[in-house]
């Protein structure tokens, strides 16, 4: 599975839909559980950008743009481009941030801008009813766009296989880290850190290309 399937894309699209619909712009709006594990996931991401001067960003599956919003809370020097399947999050990004003139906001699975860093959080973890096999290849690809779409760097989270059996569902998808560790020293830079530090059941790689 190189690319998801419209069909499936459409159904992650509506997942998130459904999220936002229901529970508007809040946490559980993009289905975290809270606003301090959000953020708590933002700090692990930004660490792959050299805050002291100014830089340019993707963000990749937004949501409706908390990320944004955040980093001018604290007064970071950046222009923003939010990207997300799902038209109604972009929506609702667009009106939230209308009066900033340095974010813009694009609906869709492809994009081709390139900036200094790109960063995604929580868009590999609902896998829905895919088999383990065919969502690593999908998060392979989607990891190589990561790659392709930054100069400088880029960072990604996803659910940890060291996560309480208990608490484990059928339709997300736990990863290894150690072999996501791997294949990005192998295939993008000498220089990854892997963070599984942070108490959440998941982890976040960056990776420095300069
Ligand atoms: C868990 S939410 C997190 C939103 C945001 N990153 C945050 O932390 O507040 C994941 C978002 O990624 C989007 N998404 C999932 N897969 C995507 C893909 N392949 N391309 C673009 N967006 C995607 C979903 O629509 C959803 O809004």
């Amino acid at each position: 599975m190189n690319n998801l399937p419209a069909s499936i894309q459409q159904k992650v699209c509506d997942y998130y839909t459904d999220k936002v619909l229901t529970f508007g712009e809040t946490p559980k709006g993009v289905d975290w559980n809270s606003r301090q594990s959000q953020e708590l996931r933002f700090d692990q991401l930004l660490k792959i950008c050299d805050q002291d001067i100014d830089f340019s960003l993707n963000d990749f599956g937004c949501g409706y743009g908390y990320l944004f919003e955040y980093m001018q809370q604290k007064n970071l020097k950046f222009r923003y481009a939010g990207f997300d399947l799902s038209e109604e999050m972009i929506q609702r990004s667009r009106k939230r941030y209308a009066s900033a003139n340095n974010c813009q906001f694009f609906s869709g699975s492809d994009f081709s801008d390139i900036a200094d860093y790109t960063v995604a959080s929580g868009i590999l973890n609902v896998k829905l009813h895919h088999s383990d096999v065919d969502w690593e290849q999908y998060a392979l690809n989607t990891i190589h766009k990561l790659n392709d779409s930054s100069q400088k760097g880029f960072a990604f989270n996803v659910l940890t296989r060291y996560s309480d059996k208990e608490y484990m569902r059928a339709d997300l998808y736990y990863a290894d880290p150690c072999f996501y560790f791997d294949y990005c020293k192998r295939n993008f830079s000498r220089n990854v850190a892997l963070l599984h530090d942070y108490g959440l059941y998941e982890f976040t790689m960056l990776v420095r290309k300069i």
